[in-house]
């Protein structure tokens, strides 16, 4: 069997048919997605008929998986994130609520777990129940967004380092005062994700193309005044989500989208909340290998 790979945008993101993702597929079929992975960065699955266990056994065939960072929404496993606007007990979460602004955080554009000291390498997104309008993910291209830029904003971000901050990027969400993080998540979930350092530029081990990361999480840089490392971040972001990277995926349910979280930044859009959107996340952890702040604090 050999997949059949359809790229969808000019710089990245390609559609993969000729497998089914719930059955132990073949190692040769296995190389076959893990290259595609590496050279697009993005892959579609259509039409998988996942459960969490089939999602999980999947994506460990990638490698390691993340656990979830909170106990709160219920999940079945701890490797299963649900990204839903539903709650435990089947009901449409209530506009303002503190579930829902942390819900909608995932609206800002950022790269999955990179407030972690290891950030997530990739995630599988699976689509068990989508609106019928909206609701759609947005993804960056941050190699195609670092090719372009030009080379002296090349070398001053070359050897800097950002401060990546949970806590931080969920105070964005609380412009009125009244999002109570600690209503979603228990302070020892959150005394587990201090504040972490990354490069600004990552490096794909095998192709060895870069890319800028950033994203909301990303607070400020290490070296630079706060106010002055924020307005470079924001330029980044700004300059990365320019219409040329990015392509608008339209979920179908039982899509599976699987993203480079070291090579994409993602966000998701508005939809109307009388609909449900019920996504599950699997989550394959990341490496340290260009990160020497991770390996002198692992070596410590
Ligand atoms: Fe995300």
């Amino acid at each position: 069997m050999t997949l059949i790979i359809k790229r969808m945008h000019p710089h990245f993101f390609a559609e993969v048919s000729g497998v089914d993702l719930a059955t132990s597929f073949g190692s040769d079929i296995l190389t076959e997605v893990v290259n595609a992975f590496a050279e697009h960065s993005v892959l579609l699955f259509r039409n998988q008929f996942l459960d969490d266990e089939s999602q999980i056994a999947f994506s460990e065939r990638i490698g390691p998986l993340e656990k979830n960072i909170t106990a709160t929404f219920g999940n079945s496993r701890p490797e299963i994130s649900k990204i839903s606007n539903v709650n435990v007990d089947g009901k449409v979460l209530k506009k303002g609520s503190d579930d829902e602004i942390f819900l909608k955080g995932n609206s800002v554009w950022h790269t999955d777990s990179s407030f972690k000291v290891v950030p997530a390498l990739g995630s599988a997104l699976s689509a068990r129940e989508v609106p019928p309008v909206g609701g759609e993910t947005e993804f960056a291209d941050m190699r195609a967004a670092y090719d372009a830029l030009d080379d002296g904003k090349k070398q001053l971000i070359q050897d800097l380092t950002s401060v990546h901050s949970f806590i931080y990027s969920q105070r964005q969400m609380n412009s009125d005062g009244r999002y109570n993080l600690t209503a979603v998540m228990s302070d020892e979930e959150l005394e587990a994700l201090p504040p972490v350092q990354h490069p600004m530029i990552r490096v794909h081990p095998e192709s060895g193309r870069k890319a800028i990361y950033v994203g909301r999480h990303a607070s400020h840089i290490v070296g630079l005044p706060i106010e002055e490392g924020r307005a470079l971040i924001k330029e980044l972001n700004e300059f990365a989500t320019q219409p040329e990277f990015v392509y608008r995926h339209h979920w179908r349910t039982n899509d599976l989208v699987m993203w480079d979280n070291r090579m994409v930044m993602h966000r998701g859009r508005a939809y109307d909340p009388k609909y449900k959107r019920v996504m599950h996340r699997t989550t394959v952890a990341g490496h340290v290998e260009n990160n020497p702040w991770v390996v002198r604090k692992q070596v410590a």
